[in-house]
């Protein structure tokens, strides 16, 4: 069993944080699922995509499809293709992402844009009912954390995975959620 995490944050320290270890929100609920799935002996693989070189789509064909809709590859040359390729290796998915504007950060809108549109109408698909966790990390406020979490189902409804845990969380509710996030890793081992 192989998972590959996502991790849509470039922030590794929070001088904020309400965390004791000071570690960005999203790096910290990565840290938690790592020490899950090496407790239960899980592989897995980490790529930040914040540094990654991914571009935005150019929408670039006729009728805004491009070679994502019957090739489902990107015709641009950084690392998208790659990534999107490696994610085929992997059994389970954890995308992990900040809350931005009330949105998924940037990067992840970027990266999975692409994503949607290489995998949605790919009958060979190797992502397709792949186990998935999705944890939306905000502010104080939580606001935006929902709507963050709904454009991932709408994810999950274009790559027809299986969601295992759909997990908001603040810096105030951390403790309570690691529990959850704990929890849906173990969904990944059945
Ligand atoms: C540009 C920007 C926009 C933000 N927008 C929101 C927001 O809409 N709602 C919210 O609850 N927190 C918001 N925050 C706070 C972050 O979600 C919060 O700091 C979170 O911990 C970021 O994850 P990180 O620790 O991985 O950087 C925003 C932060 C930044 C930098």
């Amino acid at each position: 069993m192989k998972t590959l995490i996502l991790n849509f944050s470039n922030n590794i320290v929070n001088e904020d944080s309400f965390i004791p270890n000071k570690k960005g929100l999203t790096m910290s609920c990565i840290e938690i699922c790592e020490n899950k799935l090496k407790e239960v002996e899980c592989e897995y693989e980490y790529i930040c995509i914040n540094k990654k070189n991914i571009n935005k789509c150019y929408a670039c064909g006729p009728r805004g499809w491009g070679k994502c809709l019957n090739d489902h590859i990107c015709i641009q040359k950084d690392d998208f293709n790659n990534i999107y390729k490696q994610m085929e290796e992997y059994d389970s998915y954890i995308l992990a992402t900040p809350v931005y504007f009330h949105e998924m950060s940037e990067s992840a809108k970027t990266f999975l844009d692409r994503l949607k549109r290489c995998d949605s109408f790919n009958d060979n698909s190797k992502i397709k009912g792949k186990k998935i966790i999705y944890i939306a990390c905000a502010g104080g406020s939580g606001n935006g954390t929902e709507n963050t979490l709904k454009a991932f189902d709408t994810l999950n409804h274009f790559l027809e995975t299986n969601i295992v845990g759909r997990i908001p969380v603040t810096k105030l509710n951390f403790n309570e959620q690691k529990k959850q996030i704990e929890d849906s890793i173990i969904e990944f081992t059945k």
